[in-house]
């Protein structure tokens, strides 16, 4: 029988070489800087019984079948989303999929609040304000941001990382927590939160953070309308997936005003062209997708992913943290 081996698409954490050596699983990985193109991939992966995948790396009705007919048994995704794979062809296929949820939760809550803090009290701008050499004396109209103690959080998607930035900017900040109603919490809250329909949510919001996986359903849910009818005093922030908001909607009303600013750590594209007018925006701030950039989460999440593969090619158990 031929040996099953693993592709990995990107080098990352040595812990999970680590965990597929112990395993004996031998693998191969990408050593380029850039991710591989669609006919790389497919080169790349052919003939592995495993792939641990990136958020990058788009697997679809165009690779799965071959993949899988060339022995592709499990893709391990070193995300919790996991867009970026067609799960009705996974499904098709017997491909099975795993993610990495909870290692990444607080990094990306935190990183999330880090948004929304800048954003609130202009960080960027009035550290840029310095270095331009602007700075001439006190004033006492100037710089002003908003005070967050009592405002109205909006939390789209009540999901881990949703939670997480709700309870803490609850409990920490004293806001008052509304979120979008959704069919069943999965546990129930332990901090006060308030479920509401989209409209309200909208309108009532001063902050408004997105946590919702991106889906048919959930893509491009925030345009040029939904942004029309909050506060323009609102800000809106985006850790989840770029592509939930219709971003040139939101440059023209972020470039009119009628919200007060974006933070926004992912795009749609991404990478997000230096020539973007997003970057040219003073109320707009943009981080290059780094809500799990911590060396914490990063290594358990490369952990979590080759403990997949090594669970269901190894020892012929379906992982936990299975997605399809
Ligand atoms: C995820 O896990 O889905 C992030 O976007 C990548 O860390």
């Amino acid at each position: 029988m031929k040996k099953m081996t693993v592709a990995i698409t990107r080098k990352l954490h040595p812990v999970a070489f680590q965990i597929l050596q112990d395993a004996q699983l031998d693998y191969v990985v990408w050593h380029k800087e850039l991710p591989p193109t669609a006919s790389e991939l497919l080169n790349f992966c052919t003939g592995h019984a495993g792939v641990l995948s990136m958020v990058t790396d788009h697997f679809n009705q165009h690779n799965i079948p071959a993949l899988a007919q060339q022995g592709l048994k499990i893709i391990a995704n070193n995300a919790v989303g996991v867009d970026n794979i067609d799960l009705d062809q996974a499904k098709k296929h017997k491909v099975l999929v795993t993610n990495t949820p909870d290692v990444l939760t607080e990094s990306t809550a935190e990183l999330t609040i880090a948004l929304i803090l800048a954003l609130a009290r202009n960080l960027v701008g009035s550290g840029q304000f310095i270095k331009d050499g602007k700075w001439q004396t006190w004033g006492p109209l100037d710089h002003m941001g908003m005070e967050l103690s009592g405002k109205t959080l909006g939390i789209l998607g009540m999901g881990r990382i949703g939670q997480s930035v709700a309870r803490k900017m609850a409990l920490a900040f004293n806001m008052q927590v509304i979120y979008l109603k959704q069919t069943a919490l999965k546990q129930e809250l332990d901090f006060p939160a308030r479920p509401v329909d989209l409209a309200t949510l909208l309108t009532e919001s001063d902050v408004l953070s997105l946590h919702a996986a991106l889906t048919k359903d959930t893509r491009a849910l925030i345009g040029a309308k939904e942004l029309g009818s909050m506060k323009k005093s609102a800000l809106l922030i985006n850790t989840a997936r770029g592509a939930l908001i219709v971003q040139a909607e939101l440059v023209a009303a972020l470039q009119a005003q009628q919200i007060a600013g974006a933070a926004l750590d992912v795009t749609d594209p991404e990478p997000l062209p230096a020539t973007s007018p997003l970057l040219a925006l003073p109320n707009a701030l943009v981080t290059p997708h780094i809500g799990s950039a911590t060396r914490e989460a990063r290594s358990n999440m490369a952990k979590l992913a080759a403990q997949s593969l090594v669970s269901y090619l190894k020892e012929q158990k379906i992982p936990a943290n299975i997605v399809r």
